[in-house]
């Protein structure tokens, strides 16, 4: 099976002419023409299909790409129907070469040893996957190489010369190398610096070297082969396709194909992929192959992963970027210096925060009739909202805009859901002089536009993002965009614990200053550690910053909250921990609300900042272990903590935050009175009060008795 595709090059290598890899996505746009429109593209001259399978969350593909994905999801496409379409190509004589061409999440949910075999048994020749890098595949690399099928690496632009080395020792047909920083898509020419891109990677080996990315026209494809062994084409395929009249898809896919390699004029040659011996140069080089592993190869300063959870699930551009950030991130925590400037902002910050008795809250827990008399925890209040910018999100936004100085970008990018973090990211940005960009859902800007004027008013750009469910994890998609085509001089300053390695530690590390300040305040205010430790959990920044200095007193018990929306037993919620299963997007193995095909689920909730699919990895492992119990509370009764907070101490809460205070009043009618809650504020309500004003009556509840 990778042994087709190196017959592939090696016969198109004895014609002196270049390898034409066609991209086209399983489906689109029509599943009907799905199989005359392979035969179509091997009939104008593709020598290998790159069979994309679809997924929500397409983040290093462009809008040609994407709408492609949307649309075959749409009919409801997945990696079954995808091996049918390609049994039925071979049934009616598709001789290329296949290759699955997609993201991890569908093929880790469809059962890595069953995909494998299956795309054995139908005639699929391997895989590329986007945001699986060598170092987290090896378990579906040793499954290809027992069944004889390749796994493609990609190498990009910003692939450390290091890199090169060990990817072209894993590669086991052909090498992908990415022309060009940025997403898929076509462009107006070929990357100037592409010959010196092929020279940086012959230097170490002689397997095949396939060219993609902004390839579109004959001249393109001739100047790409004259550096390449294989031109791939991608986005002006599905273009092609979705400009052509419905019934001709597979003609005009057909006609663009032939005249793009010139097989149209000639100049191209037959191939007979199944009958010609490989060479044994490559051969050779091919069966060298090395199990790249994270211990083995990465230089890893600090441990990527919680048990089974986090990781570096990105695709290649990114990587060597993560890498150099790690090694900032523990040169700084190492430097006492860097803790010097970074304390050195607190007054800025508004630091330390406030430990508050919530001493009209407990009264009214005590009072009412339902709970027992010997009960009514204490509540006590550590008071993010009193920071500047108004939330925990200030914390991170410095800690990690002082790193990005010392690694030299110039250019910071973020997501925002509730507008919090985009907030703090933007002044931080103002502060320190830096050019800012924030994505943002269109759904959230619109609800939370108030915090889209602030991030204006501190000079950030704004971005409306409006595919998919049009809140975070689309903004953080479109964010993931930007730092693929960017990440020369560009930070994505990540806003909550989430994302590859070592984000969720870096913002841990940031955040924790809320659970190390409340633990001596705990001891001066009342005496003793808290009893329990509560926190709302959205990507769970707050929510870890808060957690970790307690997590080793295993007599304290700790308990985040998620938006349990309309109810968990409902489709609109995100509550990930609570109804989630494991999965990988946006970087990192976590918990996800998804489907059975591995697809991810719209969530809702009435807080924009907790309305995630996803969740910070830390936050899994410690669901798993059982350190941490993790519960869902509704939209409703997260306005009826609203309320209360409002009401009885004059402290407009944040929606996010909301969920944590209804579920520690629960939590202090059964404690008894001599016990202690540490809630975390995260942040304050004034961005809510136009999204609570709609809310209430919907729930039948009341602001005040004249309202
Ligand atoms: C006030 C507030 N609290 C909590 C959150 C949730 O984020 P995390 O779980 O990262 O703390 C947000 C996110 O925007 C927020 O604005």
């Amino acid at each position: 099976m990778a042994d087709a595709l190196k017959r592939v090059f090696q016969q198109a290598k004895e014609k002196k002419r270049p390898v034409f890899v066609a991209f086209v996505t399983s489906g689109y746009p029509d599943p009907e023409e799905t199989v005359d429109i392979l035969l179509g593209l091997e009939a104008g001259g593709a020598d290998i299909i790159e069979f994309g399978i679809p997924f929500t969350d397409p983040l290093a593909d462009g809008p040609v790409i994407q709408e492609s994905n949307n649309e075959a999801l749409k009919h409801k496409i997945d990696i079954d129907q995808s091996l049918s379409f390609i049994s039925q190509a071979r049934a009616r004589g598709l001789k290329a070469p296949v290759l699955f061409m997609g993201y991890y999440n569908p093929m880790l949910i469809y059962g890595e040893e069953k995909l494998v075999e299956n795309c054995k048994k139908i005639g699929v020749n391997g895989f590329i996957v986007v945001d699986l890098p060598p170092e987290e595949s090896d378990h579906l690399r040793k499954l290809c190489t027992q069944h004889g099928l390749s796994y493609v690496p990609l190498i990009a632009p910003s692939t450390t010369e290091t890199r090169i080395q060990h990817l072209s020792r894993i590669s086991d047909s052909f090498i992908y190398i990415v022309s060009r920083l940025g997403t898929t898509g076509f462009r107006d020419e070929v990357d100037k610096k592409l010959p010196e891109l092929v020279g940086r990677v012959r230097k170490y080996t002689n397997i095949p070297l396939a060219v993609g990315f902004g390839v579109s026209t004959k001249e393109h494809f001739q100047i790409v082969a004259s550096h390449a062994d294989g031109v791939v084409i991608g986005s002006k395929i599905v273009h092609v396709l979705k400009s052509a009249e419905k019934g001709k898809r597979a003609e005009s896919v057909k006609a663009y194909a032939s005249e793009v390699c010139g097989l149209s004029s000639g100049h191209k040659y037959e191939v007979d992929n199944m009958n010609v011996k490989v060479d044994q140069n490559i051969q050779n080089d091919c069966v060298k192959t090395d199990v790249m592993t994270a211990d083995k190869n990465v230089p890893y300063i600090l441990s990527p992963r919680f048990g089974e959870f986090g990781g570096q699930y990105v695709p290649e551009a990114l990587f060597d970027c993560i890498i150099e950030l790690e090694k900032a991130f523990v040169e700084a925590k190492n430097d006492p210096n860097f803790w010097k400037e970074y304390q050195s902002y607190y007054d800025y910050m508004g630091r330390e925060s406030k430990l508050q008795f919530a001493d009209r809250l407990t009264d009214a827990i005590r009072a009412d009739k339902s709970t027992d008399p010997m009960n009514g925890a204490r509540i006590w209040l550590k008071r993010e909202d009193l920071n500047h910018t108004g939330s925990h999100k200030i914390n991170n936004a410095i800690g990690q805009v002082l790193l990005a100085k010392r690694i030299g970008k110039t250019r910071i990018i973020a997501e925002t859901g509730a507008g919090q973090h985009g907030v703090a990211t933007a002044t931080v940005c103002a502060k320190f002089g830096l050019k800012c960009v924030v994505y943002m859902g269109s759904k959230d800007a619109k609800r939370q536009a108030l915090n889209v004027f602030r991030m204006q008013l501190l000079g950030a750009t704004v971005v409306p993002v409006d595919s998919g469910s049009q809140t975070l994890k689309d903004a953080i998609n479109e964010a993931m965009r930007d730092w693929v085509t960017n990440v020369q001089n560009t930070h994505y300053l990540v806003g909550s614990a989430i994302g590859p390695h070592p984000f969720p530690i870096m913002v841990r590390e940031f955040q924790s200053v809320i659970g190390k300040e409340a633990r001596e305040q705990m001891l001066k205010k009342a005496g003793k550690l808290p009893d329990l430790v509560i926190a709302c959990v959205g990507g769970g920044s707050n929510a870890i910053g808060t957690f970790a200095p307690f997590v080793d007193d295993k007599d304290i018990k700790i308990v985040g909250v998620e938006a349990g929306g309309d109810g968990i037993d409902t489709e609109r919620h995100s509550a990930t921990l609570s109804a989630g299963k494991p999965g990988v997007l946006h970087g990192t193995r976590t918990y996800l609300l998804q489907n059975d095909k591995g697809q991810i689920n719209d969530t809702h909730s009435i807080s924009a900042g907790l309305d995630y699919p996803g969740v910070g990895p830390e936050h899994s492992w410690l669901k798993d272990t059982g350190r941490v119990e993790y519960v869902a509370v509704t939209d409703k009764e997260a306005l009826i903590g609203f309320k209360m907070m409002s009401q009885l101490e004059g402290i407009i809460p944040a929606l996010e935050t909301s969920h944590a205070i209804y579920h520690a009043i629960q939590l202090a009618r059964k404690m008894r009175k001599d016990q202690d809650i540490l809630l975390c504020v995260s942040g304050r309500g004034d961005k809510d009060v136009d999204s609570v004003k709609e809310a209430l009556p919907k729930y039948g509840l009341q602001v005040g008795p004249d309202s």
